[in-house]
């Protein structure tokens, strides 16, 4: 089979890797991908934001089908364009993909539906939307509509944060149109899973559910990231709470994409804050998870590709059964660049450690120096390092050994990832 990723990051490596798995002859393309993804795939130097060039490629190279890794493409309608063109494509179209790219979307479907989620609000106006607060107690959370790359959420713990935040969002334009308009919500108590499903519009499948750690720093305080880690499985997801995330989240969210005409196809990411009333939704995402991925890649024992072709192909999941996992631990630690989230540092030199078996490094922000042809730091989140082993508490440690191994100059990780699992006493040999 004849497969092209769109993307270049850690997700994307780790789709690759797992492509490779279930096709031993599969004939990959990925654009542009990175220096780790070439050692497995070919890569071809088309950025994602390049939809008609990426559709030319898929046309020329006679692909089977196409993923998309992130969430922009998806967003410029990348779907509607390869659709139109009669190409099979893996990801929602632009109209579907609102369920990520517009919070204020997300969030009437979900009350429509009578999903469970945060109570909130929308405001344009700087002036509305302060007055609107004297409805929230403290903590509150400001949120820009728009995508801001994971960054757009402020947890103001008093009514003078959440004023500073709507006057940057609203006035200052911070987040530029993403902030144009903003929710206020009410704050919800307890810890975030993500839950995937794989989805033809109508039938799901679910993955194994997944946590991350969004904060720069370690015990999960400091500014959100896109991700310092991930870990899988995950003792709060038990198999009760997947399945209310799936009837009362997941297949309601899907009924009512198809009801506003716009049926949702590929991977929907439900990010669930389990409280003590049952899984709620915090925010949805059109595509994969970064880095849950790179944790549930290398746990995951069936097909892939067989599941995503089903649905690329347009056709149904209806007789699809849900995947097999391995009964194993995967941990992701992430090793981003100096700087990160604000402005990383770009050139350093990386050397990486050998890694010994059920360790995968996963490549994101890396390049080859043009000049010296050395593996040299291009971007915030420079590689995640997965160890797969029998528990997670192993696993963690080996995660943690060989992402310090990794060098270059002013590196950044977090040396805790899963510590709520750990804390928990979970094993799950
Ligand atoms: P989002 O981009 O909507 O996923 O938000 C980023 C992060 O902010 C989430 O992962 C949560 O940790 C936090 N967050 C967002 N909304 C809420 C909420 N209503 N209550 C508590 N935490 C939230
Ligand atoms: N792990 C968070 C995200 O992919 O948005």
């Amino acid at each position: 089979m004849k497969v092209l990723i769109v993307g270049g990051g850690g997700r994307e490596h780790a789709l690759a890797w797992k492509l490779c798995r279930d096709d031993p002859n599969i004939n990959l393309i990925v654009a542009p991908g990175n220096p780790g993804i070439a050692s497995i795939a070919r890569c071809v130097p088309i950025g994602v934001d390049k939809l008609d060039d990426l559709a030319n490629l898929a046309e020329e190279e006679m692909v089977d089908l196409t993923i998309v890794g992130p969430e922009t493409p998806l967003e410029a309608g990348i779907a509607n364009l390869f659709q139109s063109r009669g190409l099979p494509i893996f990801g929602p179209t632009r109209e579907a993909a609102r369920i990520e790219t517009s919070k204020r979307f997300a969030k009437e479907l979900m009350v429509r539906a009578g999903i469970p989620t945060a109570r909130s609000v929308q405001h344009t106006d700087a002036k509305e939307a302060k007055a609107a607060l004297a409805d929230f107690s403290s903590p509150v959370v400001i949120k820009a509509s728009g995508l801001a790359g994971g960054k757009g959420v402020i947890v103001a713990q008093s009514a003078v944060e959440a004023e500073r935040a709507i006057n940057a969002m609203l006035s200052d334009r911070v987040f530029g149109a993403a902030g144009r308009e903003i929710l206020i919500e009410e704050f919800m108590e307890g810890e975030e899973i993500s839950l995937f499903a794989i989805t033809d519009g109508q039938e799901a499948l679910p993955l194994l559910a997944a946590q991350d750690h969004k904060r720069l720093h370690e015990g999960d305080f400091g500014p959100n990231t896109g991700g310092m880690g991930a870990y899988a499985p995950t003792s709060l997801a038990t198999p009760g709470l997947v399945a209310r995330g799936m009837s009362e989240i997941i297949r309601p969210t899907l009924a009512a994409m198809r009801e506003a005409g716009s049926p949702f196809t590929g991977l929907l990411y439900a990010g669930l804050m389990v409280t003590s009333d049952g899984p709620k939704v915090v925010e949805f995402n059109c595509r994969f998870g970064d880095p849950e991925t790179q944790a549930l890649m290398p746990l995951m024992d069936s097909s892939l590709l067989e599941l995503i072709a089903a649905v690329a192909g347009g056709g149904s999941l209806s007789r699809a059964k849900n995947p097999d996992w391995k009964p194993l631990s995967a941990v992701t630690t992430v090793v981003a660049a100096a700087g990160y989230p604000d402005k990383a540092r770009t050139g350093d030199v990386i050397e990486l450690p050998p890694c010994e078996k059920g360790v995968e490094i996963f490549h994101a922000g890396t390049a080859r120096d043009p000049r010296t042809n050395e593996l040299v730091t291009a971007g915030g989140r420079v590689l995640a390092v997965t160890a797969v082993a029998s528990s997670l508490i192993e696993a963690a440690e080996i995660s943690r050994s060989h992402a310090e191994q990794v060098s270059f100059k002013g590196k950044q990780l977090r040396r805790d990832i899963g510590w709520r699992e750990v804390m928990r006493g979970a094993r799950t040999t």
